[in-house]
């Protein structure tokens, strides 16, 4: 039987033909008269040659090989990765959207330029904020473009060299601190209380006159909702800082509240979680910028606008920090997020903070008599559990997280975040049903029991993957980059 694990150029028979181009329609060009002698090709490039179906059954069999949400739960703590509805994507593929360039006259894409508006106009309701920018292409980018704004802010006010400190909660994303970093700004951490919120006695201690700002992931990644906002704004902005609000893990709180109510001057919000968009290994992601009106003059430009009825580009901001992104963002993914969130509404928005918090929160309460919740109080829209009795069994957290993918799942967040010993760190999302829910929840107290009996059936897992355990070490230290076939598979 043909093993569909070989690579394509294993399978290659000389003259096999998948498909028939039609004659070339394009003039012969004598190569040798255009270029240099070194630059031409001597002999034919080596391509498999394959019929059209081993070609299907070879690509079909690796897209088998892949996990996504559309065949399979995916609780990545951290990364919302809900299901992304379909027609997300029939709207991205609208002629009209998917064949326009970005160097069109305004005139020829205003329909796009529409769309970009109203988004804009959408996440600024969603966030509570009065101006914003689409140009980001990750959350991170989004923090970086936050916090360059803060201090163009700080700078115009005659205090860009004084204010050098961003304050990050340790239990804030791991983005935060690098961002604060790269922008320049000397990072200082906060830490949490017991019941694992910013410790407001120690916030007052570090805040002074060289505070630009505090970054505050909201929910932070312990799940848990900051209540004490209020306090912390009074404490920073008492002492002439701004507040940053990682707004990635909007779907908590949708509809409920918004950062700019919680008196937040700059929020990023992640399209890529929250609004259903792909993530897509690293990009293209959508990370959008809302502020406060004092701080509209610093956003990027070319900013979005509708004058008299007619929508254009207006670069004319002199205090603005210039372009972060080539042209407007991610347009494809924009699309599928203003498509998301006119399908939803604000009432189905609202919905979807609910039932991924209720569906958080079972999945805590079933989980909770096997491992060790990391927080007591009632969490938001994802929940972190501690391994440790597990550990000290001798199966720590990341080989529990092997064994999960024999069951078909993919893993959680593990070791993340830092503040919790052997985490996982589980977001159920809202888009998953209650059966799903109670057969994962089956599967990890399963596991917690063979970690009780069969404990090397845990250790030496994954049993069923495509690709067994990795020595990572190896795969760290001896990169093989190029195909050898002499490797095993
Ligand atoms: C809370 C939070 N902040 C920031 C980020 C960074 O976003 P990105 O990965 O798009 O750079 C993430 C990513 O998951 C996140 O969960």
């Amino acid at each position: 039987m043909t093993d569909y694990n070989d690579l394509i150029f294993e399978i290659s028979r000389p003259g096999r033909i998948a498909a028939d181009l039609p004659k070339s329609d394009v003039a012969f060009v004598d190569l040798a008269r255009k270029f240099p002698n070194h630059l031409i090709r001597k002999t034919a490039a080596e391509l498999p040659e394959v019929s059209e179906p081993q070609l299907m059954r070879h690509y079909t069999a690796l897209s088998n090989k892949n996990f996504g949400v559309d065949n399979g739960f995916y609780p990545l703590g951290s990364c919302t990765m809900k299901y992304n509805p379909k027609i997300n994507e029939d709207v991205a593929r609208l002629p009209g959207f998917a064949n326009i360039h970005p160097f069109q006259p305004a005139q020829t894409v205003q329909g796009a330029f529409e769309l970009m508006y109203e988004l804009q106009e959408d996440l600024k309701t969603i966030s509570g904020m009065d101006a914003l920018t689409l140009q980001p292409a990750a959350g991170a980018q989004g923090e970086w473009t936050g916090l360059i704004m803060m201090k163009a802010y700080h700078q115009a006010n005659g205090e860009g060299t004084t204010r050098t400190k961003i304050l990050v909660p340790d239990s804030a994303h791991g983005t935060n601190p690098s961002s604060a970093f790269i922008a320049g700004f000397d990072v200082v951490e906060i830490p949490s209380t017991k019941d694992g919120t910013v410790d407001l006695e120690e916030l007052k201690e570090q805040v002074g006159s060289d505070t630009a700002g505090l970054m505050l992931t909201n929910p932070n990644t312990l799940g848990l909702f900051e209540k004490e906002i209020l306090a912390m704004s009074e404490i920073i902005h008492g002492v002439g800082g701004l507040l940053y609000y990682d707004g990635a893990n909007l779907n908590a709180i949708m509809g409920k509240t918004t950062p700019g109510a919680m008196g937040f001057d700059i929020v990023h919000l992640n399209l890529h979680k929250s609004f259903s968009t792909p993530h897509g290994g690293g990009g293209p992601g959508s990370g959008p910028v809302g502020v406060k009106s004092f701080l509209a003059p610093y956003l990027p430009i070319p900013q979005i606008e509708k004058q008299e009825g007619r929508f254009m580009l207006n670069a004319n901001y002199p205090l603005s920090i210039g372009r972060v992104k080539g042209y407007y963002g991610n347009f494809g993914v924009n699309v599928r997020a203003y498509t998301y969130i006119r399908t939803m509404g604000p009432d189905g928005l609202r919905q979807v903070s609910e039932s991924a918090v209720l569906h958080a929160n079972y999945l805590r309460d079933r989980l909770a008599p096997y491992f060790t919740v990391s927080h007591a109080q009632f969490c938001k829209h994802e929940f972190v559990l501690s391994g440790i009795k597990q550990k000290k069994l001798g199966v720590p957290t990341k080989d529990m997280a092997k064994r999960l993918l024999d069951f078909g799942y993919y893993a959680p967040t593990v070791y993340f975040p830092l503040i919790v010993e052997e985490a996982m760190m589980i977001e159920p999302t809202e888009t998953e049903t209650k059966e799903t829910l109670d057969a994962f929840a089956d599967t990890l107290i399963q596991i917690a029991k063979e970690v009780e009996e069969t404990p090397e059936l845990v250790l030496e897992a994954p049993h069923h993957t495509p690709v067994k355990r990795i020595d990572e070490v190896q795969a760290a230290r001896k990169l093989v980059l190029v195909y050898d076939k002499s490797i095993e598979k």
